[in-house]
């Protein structure tokens, strides 16, 4: 049911893209909250309690927020909690991924290439990835290592790192992506459901009982939002990835994919230093150089062109690209999984591959990322020849 899917999929994205996009807004204004909250001055008259506070203008009203050092002296009438943000925005991802991944893992997640899996292996991969991620980030975050927020953080690195490159060497690139994203942003819901709103309720119950606030739970929940805070932009990457097979697609996805998200790391970084007034403007510097960097390693390496080889000709390409192509870039695709030709590429007509033909070498030749997961298992002959016939055009490479 091509026409089901594909509204289901528009529908659940959409809705996943709104309400990922609440959760992140609501997250950034209150760490910019925390960061920027000056300490009251002596003499100053605020009610007993308060520690900290701003004034602020926006949408023409002035606001003016109070921070308490603790908790308020008594309950007030309207809480406002920020959980559903976090929960519905894992819901519509995780049934994203069923969607598109898990129920389509033949084609979708199995790359004969990498490792030859059955359909229920790789979704076995994916989801032990899910679970046995949290149970190790969840079991690290609780161990002796909470009071050393630093050595934690490079031990999730490392395990991060080797997740990205086990994913790799499992799945298809693709598939290995939004299972590494869907990983962390895992660990973003969870950290909310299990972590920060139970504390948070324990506090509240604490209050209403009169007795002193589990100030323990009050510093896991705060450990767990630092955590958040700087894993949201690698996963955002991670969620349009699909559109750059230049980074997942590349020999080495699974550090190209990590890198990315580490200059997203590292720019959070540097704005909440400076929203806590420390400026290091040297830290989005060495980020766009990283990134730049990263550009640079994946370049195209131009085809050898080889003396005296035999012109390549028109319905030699054309014989390949119906076999290894046409099943998904054409007006109808064939191939189980595509109701249309992906990114609108049509290939049946020799002026649409002449067109195409700077893309066709960037994802053919200089990077093996076409054919998709190699579904259509083009071999290395033909591929050597897609690379005659591109050297062959005056196209800018
Ligand atoms: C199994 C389906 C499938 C097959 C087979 C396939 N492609 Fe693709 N192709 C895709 C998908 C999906 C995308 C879009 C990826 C993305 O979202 O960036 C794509 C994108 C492309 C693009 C990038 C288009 C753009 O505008 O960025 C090029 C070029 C391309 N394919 C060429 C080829 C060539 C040449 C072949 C045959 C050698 C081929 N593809 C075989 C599925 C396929």
């Amino acid at each position: 049911m091509g026409w089901v899917n594909d509204w289901l999929g528009l529908g659940l994205r959409w809705f996943h893209f709104m309400i990922g996009v609440a959760w992140i807004g609501a997250s950034f204004y209150f760490v910019w909250l925390n960061n920027t909250v000056r300490p009251i001055e002596e003499g100053e008259e605020v009610a007993p309690g308060v520690a900290g506070g701003l004034w602020a203008i926006h949408g023409g009203a002035f606001y003016n927020v109070q921070k308490y050092g603790g908790a308020p002296g008594r309950l007030p009438k309207t809480l406002h909690w920020f959980k559903w943000e976090a929960y519905l925005t894992w819901i519509t991802g995780f049934s994203l991924l069923i969607l598109h991944f898990w129920t389509t893992a033949g084609s979708s997640m199995v790359d004969p290439a990498v490792a030859d899996l059955s359909p229920l292996q790789a979704v076995g991969i994916g989801a032990g990835f899910l679970l046995g991620g949290w149970l190790f980030y969840d079991g690290l975050c609780r161990s002796p290592l909470k009071n050393h927020s630093g050595i934690l953080a490079g031990l999730l690195l490392i395990f991060v790192t080797g997740a990205s490159y086990g994913l790799f060497h499992l799945l298809s690139a693709r598939a290995a992506t939004i299972h590494l994203g869907a990983m962390l942003g895992t660990w973003m819901a969870a950290n909310v459901f299990f972590v920060i709103i139970p504390g948070q309720k324990a506090v509240v119950d604490a209050m209403i009982a009169g007795t002193p606030p589990p100030l323990d739970r009050a510093k896991a929940g705060a450990l767990r939002s630092l955590h958040n805070n700087y894993i949201t932009l690698p996963v955002l990457f991670t969620m349009i990835s699909g559109h750059f097979p230049q980074t997942w697609g590349h020999p080495q996805g699974w550090l190209l994919v990590l890198a990315i998200g580490l200059v997203g790391a590292g720019y959070r970084h540097w704005i909440n230093l400076d929203e806590r007034g420390i400026h290091r403007p040297w830290i989005p510097v060495v980020a766009l150089a990283g990134f730049v960097g990263i550009a640079v390693y994946t370049r195209p390496t131009p085809a050898p062109v080889v003396e005296g080889q035999a012109a390549v000709s028109m319905v030699e390409v054309q014989q390949v690209i119906a076999q290894r192509c046409l099943p998904c870039h054409a007006s109808q695709p064939i191939q189980a999984g595509w109701s249309s030709p992906p990114k609108g590429m049509i290939l049946e007509e020799p002026r649409q591959i002449l067109a195409a033909g700077p893309k066709i070498h960037q994802q053919v030749v200089a990077s093996p990322i076409m054919p998709f997961g190699n579904l259509t298992q083009m071999t290395d002959e033909e591929r050597a020849l897609i690379g005659r016939w591109t050297a062959q055009q005056a196209f800018d490479r």
